[in-house]
C-alpha cells in the first residue's frame, strides 16, 4: 500500500457524499467479479436505493479515494422496523422471525466495496472500520449473498453474526442477516 496514497474520509451530508453514479461504477466493478458475478443492473438498483437515502439527513458514508476517484466506500443509516412499511419489510421480519426484533433500533449498513485495482490492500477492511468507527460501534446490521465471500470473511472479522435470512439476495437465494452487537467502550489509551 506504500505506493499509492489513499484519503479516507467519514461524510454525512449529500453534499460531500458521492453521486448515485459514482458509486453504481465502483460497485458495478466490484461486484462482477467472482464469487458475486452480478449484473450491472444489480449496481443500478444499489444506487437508486443510495440515491434515495441522500434524501436522509442521517447518512454515514465513508469514501476511500486515491487521487479523486472513488476507490471504496462504505455506507449505512439509522433503521428501525418503524420506517419499513413495505412489501420488502415484511417480508424480512417474516422470514428473520423472532430474531427480528434484534435489528430493531440499529444502523444499517446498505453497501461495501472496493475497487479491483486495489483488492486485497486493507481498504474494504479499512472503510469499514472507519465506518463502524463513525456509527460509534452501535448495533449494525447488514444483507449479504449467502455464499463463502471475501465480505462474509470480512464482516466475520469484525464481529458480525449471522441471525437469519432475508428477501432474495442478487443471486436469488435469500440473503443472510447478519448482526454485530453493540461492542464494549473501548479502552482508552493510558495518558498518565
Ligand atoms: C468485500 C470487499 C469490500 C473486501 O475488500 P478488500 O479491500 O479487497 O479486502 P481487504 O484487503 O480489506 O481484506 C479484508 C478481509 O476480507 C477477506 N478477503 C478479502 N479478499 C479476499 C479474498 N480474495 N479471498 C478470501 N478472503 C478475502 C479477508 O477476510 C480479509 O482479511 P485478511 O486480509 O486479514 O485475511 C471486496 O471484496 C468487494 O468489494 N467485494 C465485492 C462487493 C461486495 O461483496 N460487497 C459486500 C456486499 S454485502
Amino acid at each position: 500500500m506504500s505506493e499509492i496514497e489513499i484519503d479516507y474520509a467519514i461524510l454525512k451530508t449529500a453534499d460531500d457524499l458521492p453521486q448515485p453514479e459514482e458509486v453504481r461504477d465502483l460497485y458495478a466493478t466490484a461486484a462482477t467479479e467472482s464469487p458475486l458475478n452480478e449484473t450491472p443492473q444489480t449496481a443500478q438498483v444499489f444506487a437508486d436505493l443510495y440515491a434515495t437515502a441522500l434524501a436522509r439527513n442521517d447518512v454515514v458514508g465513508v469514501c476511500a479515494r486515491q487521487q479523486g476517484r472513488l476507490v471504496a466506500f462504505a455506507y449505512g443509516h439509522p433503521w428501525t422496523w418503524e420506517e419499513q412499511r413495505n412489501e420488502w419489510g415484511e417480508n424480512l421480519k417474516t422470514r428473520l422471525g423472532e430474531q427480528a426484533s434484534a435489528i430493531d433500533d440499529t444502523i444499517a449498513l446498505f453497501l461495501l466495496a472496493r475497487d479491483p485495482s486495489v483488492q486485497r490492500r486493507g481498504l474494504g477492511r479499512g472503510v469499514l472500520m472507519e465506518w463502524l468507527e463513525a456509527v460509534r460501534d452501535q448495533p449494525t446490521w447488514l444483507q449479504t449473498t449467502d455464499i463463502d465471500t471475501p465480505a462474509q470473511r470480512l464482516y466475520r472479522s469484525v464481529g458480525y453474526k449471522e441471525i437469519g435470512h432475508g428477501p432474495e439476495a442478487p443471486n436469488n437465494a435469500p440473503s443472510l442477516v447478519m448482526l454485530r452487537p453493540r461492542q464494549a467502550i473501548r479502552p482508552r489509551a493510558n495518558t498518565a
